[in-house]
């Protein structure tokens, strides 16, 4: 993996704000973008399932399909950023479930009995899920990969900004995917930010009025 431009952990995590006006002139490569998306894949996911899919969009012409289902108000990072990583959720991951942890069996990593056990357990969990388990189990997947993503942004030099609003109904098909397959969740705007402009520093609620112990 190649090396991070910022690997101060306090300064790529408390100093992350979300940026809406980037310069538009910065161009990331789509090595890079590629990186930064293996990188944050090392997200944890139910079943180590990984149910996430990327989108990304660093074309004129992407963009301008993109904002068909954004709203307006996201219409300026969406212009200015130099790319947007959108994600999917895929609700047929477990599909390839057996396939997955077959190989990590035949890497040596798990014995038989651990492997009937895996599959015994959770792959009929997954076969007889409900769409709305299925969902909800993928979106959660990409919550996590997206804070990756949003870290290890910042990790390479950048900002980044997430957004949901887009039109649930419309997005996938908008963006090319299967809507039997793939669910929205949430998209990534990156890019450099633009000089001069005013970052809200956000407050957070105090975590103790949040918090309880049992
Ligand atoms: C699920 C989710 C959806 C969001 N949707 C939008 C959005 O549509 N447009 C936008 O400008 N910001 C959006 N944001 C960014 C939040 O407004 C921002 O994270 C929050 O105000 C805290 O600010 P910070 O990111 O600077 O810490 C979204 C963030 C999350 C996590």
């Amino acid at each position: 993996m190649s090396e991070l431009m910022n690997n101060d952990f306090s300064k790529v995590m408390f100093d992350r704000h979300s940026i809406r006006q980037f310069d538009s002139t910065t161009k990331i490569s789509r090595e890079e973008l590629q990186e930064m998306i293996k990188q944050a894949t090392t997200a944890p996911s139910a079943c180590n399932l990984q149910s996430w899919h990327f989108i990304v969009i660093d074309t004129p012409e992407g963009k301008a399909q993109l904002k068909k289902a954004a709203m307006r108000f996201n219409h300026p990072q969406i212009d200015t950023s130099s790319a947007i990583i959108f994600l999917a959720g895929d609700t047929k991951s477990h599909e390839v479930y057996r396939d997955v942890w077959q190989k990590v069996y035949e890497a040596g990593k798990i014995d038989k009995t651990k492997l009937d056990n895996i599959l015994n357990t959770f792959l009929p969990l997954y076969e007889k899920a409900t769409p709305e388990f299925l969902t909800l189990d993928a979106t959660i997947d990409c919550s996590m990969v997206a804070m990756q993503l949003l870290l290890i942004a910042r990790a390479h030099g950048y900002e980044a900004n997430p957004w949901s609003g887009f039109d649930f109904k419309t997005i996938i098909p908008t963006l090319g995917l299967d809507a039997e397959r793939f669910v929205p969740v949430m998209a990534i705007s990156l890019g450099k930010p633009a000089k001069d402009q005013q970052v809200l520093k956000t407050d957070r609620y105090d975590a103790k009025t949040l918090t309880e112990f049992l």
